[in-house]
């Protein structure tokens, strides 16, 4: 659990890390939306994905999942998905 726990914290910790640098993930999460089109992933699956993991934060944080925490996660899934599926149509125009 120490082991499990300390990967959490450094996979958290290169999130977070990146929320700065957001541009130099961009490649990487285009890489991302192409390959879930293999998935059979559709646009509309992520509004979908993006309110289970809202609800799912919810229900982990409780009362530290104030309106602000709540804006920045919607925030933060919104551009990542946005990167994602623009990714993902250009894949399908080809
Ligand atoms: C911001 C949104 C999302 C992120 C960051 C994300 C991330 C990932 C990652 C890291 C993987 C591992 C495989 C890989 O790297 O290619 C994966 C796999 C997968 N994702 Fe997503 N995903 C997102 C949205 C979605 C949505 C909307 C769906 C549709 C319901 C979805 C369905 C899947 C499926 C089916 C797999 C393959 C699972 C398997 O074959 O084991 N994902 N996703």
């Amino acid at each position: 659990m120490g082991e499990q726990g300390r990967k959490l914290m450094a996979m958290i910790t290169a999130a977070v890390n990146s929320l700065n640098d957001l541009e130099a993930v961009v490649p990487t999460v285009q890489d991302l939306g192409r390959r879930h089109v293999g998935y059979g992933v559709e646009d509309s699956h992520y509004e979908t994905v993006g309110e289970a993991l809202l609800w799912t934060l919810e229900q982990g944080l409780g009362p530290a999942f104030t309106p602000e925490v709540k804006e920045a996660w919607a925030a933060m899934y919104g551009i990542v998905a946005k990167v994602m599926i623009d990714a993902a149509a250009e894949t399908k125009a080809a």
